[in-house]
């Protein structure tokens, strides 16, 4: 199978093809849902599904639908697959990997990192202050997050600039036409990226620090310690997991608060306890995110027949807007009960194991910001076009600007 043949096109599959219309996916969504809920594309060779009961079910049923996959919607370049890789690989033998990195993940551990994070916080807010007019992405979102990750790893966080530009390109969409440049981008960025973290990682195994680098270097897969090669993999999958999905969380958040729900701003003024309220209801409304796994076995759990070897889409962000589970779905609403069953963390065995961080990081700013500025608006002829850009949830938001007078 060619290179070409592994990446699984999403705009080829929904035909979305305006920066507008990939930001806007919501009515081809609900067509989908309603119309044709188990979709095959013949062209990729490549199922979807829309709605909320098929999504968790493709999520759960690790037994139909493998991670053991030999196609993506984001393959890297180098194989990512490893021993200590948790993504390409499915229970049980997924339970042993995961475990290496749940410690350094669990609520009680990220307790310890919250002073940390509140400073970054405070540092990039004070930044902002008495400027009339703030880029929020470029401010806040993009570089919260590449530092928290960065710091909790232990890398020099002065290198946030550089891991960010690498991040963004291991994690570009492929498209049709730049196929070949946009492969050759991400070999570079990848091998570039290895190159940085390797001395990092022979200096943490001798000298072991407190921070999740330093873990890895000691932790043990089956009586074995992971190799230097592992470990350095294992650092990249977790920057590259942490980094863009947070940041398009903290970006949507004010692009929902200024554009989906205008007078929502007040109400967190009034009562900063609404704050993780407004966080669940950004990932289940405006989220764009989609999973695949390959077909274990021949299935017709859907009704058609799904033969061993073709991939499966799980269109999260249709599941998040499916009128049988989220009354009134399409409607932003910060204090609908059961929000937080959106999908866009994923379910399942693989559910995000980061979701704890996202949402610390992101309730962290989210209330810092509130405190400090008494309001925001949008800023006169905002055109959105100018401010998106290709990304692995179809379109993201690569600048915002928001008035705060
Ligand atoms: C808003 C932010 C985030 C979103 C929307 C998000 C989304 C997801 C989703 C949907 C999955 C499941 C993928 C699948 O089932 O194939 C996942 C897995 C994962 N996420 Fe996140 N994520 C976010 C933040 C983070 C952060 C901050 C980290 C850590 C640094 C992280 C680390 C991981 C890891 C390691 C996995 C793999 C878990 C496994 O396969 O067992 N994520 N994430």
């Amino acid at each position: 199978m060619n290179a070409y043949r592994q990446v699984i096109l999403l705009n080829e599959i929904s035909k979305l093809a305006t920066k507008q219309a990939q930001w806007e996916p919501y009515a081809w969504y609900k067509d989908m849902r309603d119309r044709n809920p188990v979709y095959y594309d013949a062209e990729q060779d490549v199922w979807n599904v829309f709605s909320y009961d098929h999504v968790k079910r493709v999520l759960f049923d690790h037994e139909l639908f493998s991670n053991k996959k030999e196609r993506s919607l984001i393959p890297t370049p180098i194989q990512l697959d490893n021993r200590s890789n948790v993504n390409l690989v499915d229970p049980p033998e997924h339970r042993k990997r995961r475990a290496l990195l749940t410690q350094a993940f669990t609520p009680r551990s990220l307790k310890e990192w919250e002073p940390r994070i509140q400073e970054i916080v405070d540092e990039l807010i004070t930044n902002m202050e008495g400027a009339p007019v703030i880029d929020i992405v470029q401010k806040l979102a993009i570089p919260l997050p590449v530092t928290v990750i960065a710091d909790l790893l232990g890398v020099p966080s002065r290198a946030r600039g550089q891991i960010k530009a690498w991040s963004d390109i291991l994690f570009l969409p492929y498209n049709k036409k730049a196929y070949t440049d946009i492969e050759q981008q991400k070999g570079r960025a990848m091998k570039e990226f290895a190159e940085f973290l390797y001395p990092i990682v022979l200096e943490k195994r001798k000298h072991p620090a407190d921070d999740i680098i330093s873990d890895l270097t000691q932790a043990e897969l089956e009586g074995e310690k992971l190799t230097d090669e592992e470990v350095v993999r294992s650092a990249i999958g977790l920057l590259g997991a942490g980094n863009e999905t947070t940041t398009t969380l903290i970006s949507n958040i004010f692009y929902c608060m200024l554009f989906d729900q205008p007078g929502v701003y007040q109400e967190l003024r009034a009562d900063l306890s609404l704050v993780p309220k407004l966080i669940e209801e950004v990932l289940r409304f405006r989220f764009g995110a989609t999973i695949d796994r390959k077909v274990a076995q021949d299935t017709n759990v859907f009704g058609p027949e799904m033969k061993a070897g073709q991939v499966v889409v799980a269109w999260i962000g249709a599941a998040n807007r499916d009128e049988s589970h989220f009354t009134r779905a399409d409607v932003f609403d910060i204090h609908r009960p059961g929000n937080q069953q959106h999908m866009t963390f994923g379910a399942g065995p693989h559910f995000c194991l980061g979701a704890p961080l996202a949402r610390l990081e992101a309730n962290m700013a989210l209330a810092s910001f509130v405190r400090r500025f008494p309001d925001i608006q949008q800023t006169d002829g905002f055109n959105l076009d100018e401010h998106l850009t290709a990304s692995a949830t179809g379109q993201s938001l690569k600048s915002l600007t928001i008035g705060t007078a």
